[in-house]
């Protein structure tokens, strides 16, 4: 694996030569970045040292190097890059995107997987402004490695201490050997995706909806797409971008989300795998007004609905189904047994059941899912959505289509 390692400003930098010895033994190979802050507290000869004597980049204005637009460079070539330590200065550049040096530049520029491991005194770890700057890294994308609990330079103790560099090791290694894993399974294989929350018109200006956010439909998306899948997205209302590499369909009702579905089915190359984490609305307005709907002088009003097409189960059942279907179960109470029986209602091949009782999960980064298969049921504990993405991509993998 091609590392870029930026070492930053925090005592912990000086555990940086042994994790990189360690690193290359292991077959890796290392680029390192330092900080000027870095600098004051390892020099770079110990650091170039560690390394085999390699050019250790620290300047953005390098004439040389930017000739080639060397930070941009640097940034893409790597297979990820590790910020270790982190420091509470680094974590708030990345949340907010400053860049007025060579490594919070290339983090900006990066299409790459980022992973941090913090370093610092434990008020600053358990400061509001570190918690906001860590809330906004984790919704971007970044992966943190601890920060762990002991004792500190400073004399203080609790959490706040770099993780040590051999299991920081380790997590990159399984990190990955899952990455590869995924990419061998699922590259060039047809995804579709349905994400985001539909809305079912009352009138131009009223719909019926729900609280998903499509955070965890638009992270298995992403995340497929950079391993290589050929991704369509099917997505109903959300706030978030268009992951790189992914055909998105917006549409707004279940009955539209249907139809792209079907036509994604019946196109001439098949759909390998599809995997539904949009919350339907179950039912639509049995009527939709053209024109906003006065109040007048009601005191209240009855809706009649209609029930919406179940499109999982559609596709479940479909004369193209696709070797691969998957569903999510969003319950509130029964987790388990509710779950197995959508399994079983449904016939999908894979549910992932999460508890969705008020602020569990919609709208979260984090998430607690059930892995329900004929064969019984695998809790896979609290993680973030990225991480249950890639490991929902790798049990695919594992069984491809
Ligand atoms: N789903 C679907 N079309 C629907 C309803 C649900 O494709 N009309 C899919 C969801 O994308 C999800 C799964 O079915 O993958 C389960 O959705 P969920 O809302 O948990 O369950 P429902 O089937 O709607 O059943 P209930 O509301 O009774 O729990």
């Amino acid at each position: 694996m091609n590392l870029l390692l930026i070492i930053t400003g925090s005592v912990a930098a000086e555990k940086t030569p042994s994790f990189i010895t360690q690193w290359q033994k292991a077959g890796h190979h290392i680029t390192v970045v330092m900080t000027q802050a870095a600098k004051k507290l390892v020099p770079v000869e110990i650091i170039a040292s560690a390394t085999g004597k390699q050019r250790i980049f620290d300047d953005l204005w390098d004439a040389e190097m930017e000739e080639k637009i060397g930070h941009i460079e640097l940034s893409r070539q790597a297979d990820a890059i590790l910020v270790a330590p982190a420091s509470a200065d680094m974590l708030a550049k990345m949340a907010h995107g400053i860049c007025d040096d060579l490594a919070s530049t290339l983090l900006l520029a990066t299409n790459k997987p980022v992973f941090v491991a913090p370093a610092m005194n434990v008020k600053m770890w358990e400061h509001a402004a570190t918690h906001r700057n860590v809330r906004q890294l984790q919704e971007d994308g970044i992966r943190f490695i601890g920060p762990v609990k002991g004792a500190m330079r400073c004399g203080e103790t609790g959490i706040g201490r770099m993780e040590e560099p051999e299991n920081i090791q380790q997590q990159l290694e399984k990190w990955w050997q899952q990455q590869q894993t995924i990419s061998a399974g699922l590259k060039n294989k047809r995804l579709l995706i349905t994400a985001g929350a539909t809305r079912e018109r009352l009138d131009p200006v009223r719909y019926l909806t729900n609280d998903s956010s499509g955070k965890q439909g638009y992270a298995i998306a992403r995340m497929a797409a950079r391993l290589g899948a050929h991704v369509t997205l099917i997505s109903g209302h959300t706030n978030l971008p268009c992951p790189a590499g992914v055909q998105r369909i917006t549409i707004e009702s279940a009955t539209e989300m249907l139809a792209a579905c079907e036509t994604l089915l019946n196109a001439k190359t098949p759909v390998d795998a599809a995997i539904c984490t949009a919350a339907v609305a179950d039912f639509r307005p049995e009527e939709q007004h053209e024109s906003k709907q006065k109040r007048g002088e009601k005191t209240s009003l009855t809706l009649k609905l209609t029930a919406n097409p179940d499109i999982l189960k559609i596709i479940a059942n479909h004369p193209k189904r696709p070797a691969c279907v998957v569903g999510f179960a969003a319950e509130t109470d029964h987790l388990i047994p509710n779950a197995q029986a959508k399994l079983k209602a449904k016939h999908c091949d894979l549910i992932l059941a999460n508890n969705v009782s008020l602020g569990a999960v919609f709208g979260q980064d984090e998430t607690h899912l059930h892995a329900i298969t004929a064969n019984g049921s695998d809790d896979w504990g609290v993680m973030s959505k990225d991480a249950a993405a890639e490991k929902l991509l790798h049990l695919l993998a594992l069984h491809p289509a």
